[in-house]
């Protein structure tokens, strides 16, 4: 048998954190910022309950009909009606099922496998789906903040954040926690730019070359 060809890990930037606290617009602009793939983890989320609420099937098979119709591009935005209240709603409940996750984070790592580099953001992102990475960040701000920004955003429908943020945080499986060696930024008074630029020194501390 030949020996099989090993491929060097890609680079993964984890960017975890509570609901609306602008994780995507950091991610999104830091993926472009690097030359790295971007990937939206509550997309993927969003859409296995899309497949429940839409589809009408159980949540192991939304899960992988999602799995099977992800298809992320760099930068790309999920589709606006996965922002839907209906969605907001459900997606906490239909991603604490333990096999949603457990088909959704292979899902989401062979994705990272395709790409050189990529910034995926979720919620257990640093904490179970790329324990590994050294590159780990969590994203905060305040509930005032977090609701006026998911108030701005274009077509998304009503968000009990905290409630989300409860469900999300007090599952069993991969919960939403602060990894032991993520570093915090409280983005409540900073810019995009801002956490962007926080988050590249700290990669450059780290030694990961930033052109
Ligand atoms: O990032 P978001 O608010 O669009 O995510 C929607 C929901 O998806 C979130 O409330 C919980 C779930 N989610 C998850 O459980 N794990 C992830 N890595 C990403 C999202």
């Amino acid at each position: 048998m030949e020996n099989p060809v090993s491929q060097p890990a890609p680079v993964v930037v984890a960017i975890d954190g509570p609901a609306a606290s602008g994780k995507s617009s950091v991610a999104r602009a830091l993926a472009r910022r690097l030359g790295y793939g971007y990937v939206n983890s509550g997309a993927l989320y969003r859409s296995a309950t899309w497949f429940v609420l839409e589809g009408g099937l159980d949540a192991r098979a939304a899960a992988l009909a999602a799995a099977h119709a992800f298809q992320p591009t760099a930068g790309a935005e999920p589709d606006p009606s996965l922002f839907e209240a209906r969605i907001n709603a459900h997606v906490s409940a239909v991603s604490s099922v333990p096999e949603v996750r457990a088909l959704l984070t292979d899902r989401l790592r062979a994705v990272a496998d395709t790409l050189p580099g990529v910034v995926m953001e979720g919620r257990d992102i640093g904490s179970a789906v790329f324990p590994q990475t050294p590159y780990k960040f969590y994203i905060d701000a305040s509930l005032e903040v977090r609701a006026q920004r998911r108030g701005g955003q274009t077509g998304a429908g009503s968000d009990d954040l905290q409630a989300r943020d409860r469900t999300d945080s007090t599952r069993r499986t991969s919960p939403l926690i602060i990894a032991e060696d993520a570093h915090v930024i409280d983005s409540s008074r900073l810019t995009i730019d801002g956490v962007v630029g926080e988050v590249i020194g700290r990669l450059k501390l780290k030694g990961l070359v930033v052109e």
